[in-house]
């Protein structure tokens, strides 16, 4: 079998890739050894790029403006790593793909009837963006739900991309230096890109790499925002973030931004995520939740102070312009965060399923995955064996994906196995022994 047995830390995959050929890249990577800046610089005008002549057929004629984008496809198929949209529903399989981690959406059916009672008159679309448009009740009702479950304001987004892009792009006030996980989601790079912001990234889940960052840094910055994931989507592990609210109390300037995307419903006594577990929503200036993961809707909030959401409903450009969810979403996701916070039994469930499959693939594969929460990759650190590993969960009635470049780092490809609340030991073990007859 060709896994990676016995790897001993989390991999080194990276959201912060792209797609794009590397001749196309415009904007200047970062290095663990310089800040890269989207500014441009003060130095000396460099000429001008000589524009790319041209190619022509053998005939003379223009080659098809297109055929670009083809060549590209096809190379991206060659290394195996051309993404096609699903077309079969996999019914019959056992869903190891979805975010859905407490199988809510699986039992959507069930909670319709309270949905049509309970919210009648909401509407399908918002109309605008919520700048332009009158209060929808709805709206405001979610936000005044999560601002009491959480004790801070919220402003919801249309999404987690659109949360990420647009407030970190907010956040980037001259003064500002972002210090972001490694592996943090491609959102956040592109907002990180997006803002022109000097930032770095630190090793995964290293405190006292961080640290010597904001040693180094503190007195040249006014500002210097942190940026972590409550789990890791990729490695299934979570953020030391104890050290983090540590650090944040030893050094003055700095702002802390969790994104609890794929923590969010999970962790803590009523799912709000992993600071609620360790007592630490104090600490964050900025928690991201999504909605369209363990709360089988759409959307996502903020949750900050009552001068941050100020501040960003007033320069969020992914908040100004762009319309806002429907009122039926709103609503939708108020009835699913109610039965989110009463079900800590599936969280402890999902907890349970987690860590047998980590020791079960240990114990009887001589497997050891980094995971500690719901989310179990398996490396495999190829792409063209991922996916023959995919096939074979496919064929033995399980859907996982195979995951590759860009979204991990070469090397480090795997199968990301989404476990949730409607799993059970046996269906585990069954996946545990599928996965030992792969050759
Ligand atoms: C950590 C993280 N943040 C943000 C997002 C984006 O959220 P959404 O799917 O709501 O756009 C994702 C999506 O997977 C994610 O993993």
């Amino acid at each position: 079998m060709a896994l990676k047995k016995k790897s001993k830390s989390s991999t080194a995959a990276t959201a912060a890739g792209s797609s794009r050929p590397r001749h196309s890249r415009r904007m200047r990577r970062d290095s663990s050894s310089r800040i890269s800046s989207g500014k441009p610089s003060s130095g000396p005008a460099k000429p001008a790029p000589r524009p790319t002549p041209a190619p022509a057929t053998q005939d003379g004629a223009p080659v098809s403006p297109v055929k670009g984008y083809a060549d590209f496809l096809s190379n991206l198929e060659k290394e195996h790593r051309l993404r096609r949209i699903p077309t079969s529903d996999g019914s019959g399989r056992i869903d190891l793909l979805s975010n859905d981690y407490l199988g809510l959406a699986a039992e959507a059916h069930l909670y319709l009837p309270e949905f049509h009672e309970r919210f009648p008159d909401a509407a399908f679309t918002s109309s605008a963006s919520r700048l332009l448009s009158r209060a929808n009740r709805y709206h405001l009702q979610l936000e005044q739900y999560l601002e009491q479950l959480y004790g801070r304001p919220a402003l919801l987004f249309n999404s987690g991309y659109h949360a990420n892009v647009g407030i970190i792009q907010a956040l980037a006030l001259p003064g500002t230096l972002f210090l972001a996980d490694k592996l943090v989601h491609a959102s956040i790079i592109d907002g990180l890109r997006l803002s022109g912001a000097d930032f770095k990234r630190f090793p995964h889940n290293d405190p006292r790499r961080l640290q010597r960052l904001l040693a180094d840094l503190h007195d040249s910055y006014q500002r210097i925002i942190v940026i972590a994931e409550g789990i890791y989507s990729m490695d299934g592990d979570m953020a030391p973030l104890r050290e983090l609210a540590d650090l944040k109390s030893r050094y003055p300037k700095m702002m802390l931004y969790l994104d609890e995307a794929h923590s969010f419903g999970v962790r803590g006594q009523k799912g709000l995520g992993l600071a609620e577990e360790l007592g630490l929503t104090d600490s964050c200036d900025l928690i991201i939740g999504t909605l369209g993961k363990a709360a089988a809707s759409a959307g996502a909030f903020a949750i900050t102070s009552p001068v941050m959401k100020d501040y960003l409903l007033n320069t969020t450009r992914s908040f100004i312009f762009s319309t806002a969810i429907s009122p039926a979403q709103a609503a939708w996701s108020i009835l699913m965060i109610e039965k989110i916070t009463q079900l800590h039994d599936r969280r402890l469930h999902l907890q349970h399923l987690s860590r047998h499959m980590v020791s079960e693939l240990s114990r009887r594969l001589n497997f050891e995955s980094p995971a500690t929460t719901q989310i179990v990759p398996l490396i495999i650190g190829d792409a063209a064996e991922a996916v023959l590993m995919a096939a074979h969960m496919a064929a033995g009635g399980f859907d996982a994906l195979a995951i590759r470049r860009p979204t991990v780092a070469a090397g480090s490809e795997r199968i990301r196995f989404s476990l949730n609340a409607l799993l059970s030991e046996k269906d585990i073990d069954r996946l545990i022994s599928l996965i030992g007859r792969y050759r």
